[in-house]
């Protein structure tokens, strides 16, 4: 026969149990409401021959409010469109990046900021540097794309002042 004092402990597992379920499903709940983020169901699509012919993306970089900069990038092997970037005082940039061709990755050396390109797709991803950051850094490509994949970089420069 099961002890009452066993029962009660397994009582106390499943109420631990539920809560543990209960704050994955809050900070699930928060992320997407509070923060924004979606499920790749969301992701915006292109279609590849557009991207070429300049109808989809203008390559460049567009300040969209005051130290707000649009930077929209082309992937392609294997160079970067453009592959020099110059933001002034920035607080918020949004990189938008698709590729011509194949999957490549889209990385800034020495800051968080790092993801995938896919054909097809248009990444759109929004980073706050801080206030403090500037100089010059290296953005690349760190997904194997071929032969030429570690000619495939460019230069960002933040300028404060
Ligand atoms: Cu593009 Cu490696």
């Amino acid at each position: 026969m099961v002890e009452k004092k066993e029962l009660y402990m397994e009582y106390v597992w499943i109420a631990i149990i539920i809560a543990i379920l209960a704050s994955f499903a809050i900070v699930m709940v928060y992320i997407s409401e509070a923060k924004g983020y979606d499920t790749p169901s969301s992701a915006v699509t292109c279609n590849v021959r557009s991207l070429r012919e300049g109808e989809v993306l203008q390559p460049g970089v567009k300040e969209v409010a005051p130290g707000v900069y649009e930077v929209t990038l082309i992937a392609r092997q294997w160079q970067w469109m453009p592959n020099k970037i110059v933001l002034e005082n920035p607080n918020k940039i949004i990189f938008k990046i698709s590729s011509e061709d194949v999957i490549h990755g889209f990385e800034i050396a020495g800051t968080p900021v790092n993801f995938m390109i896919f054909p097809g797709y248009i990444a759109e991803i929004e980073w706050i540097p801080p206030k403090t950051l500037e100089g010059t850094f290296t953005f690349l490509c760190n997904e194997y794309c071929g032969l030429g994949h570690d000619s495939m970089y460019g230069e960002l420069v933040i300028v404060r002042g």
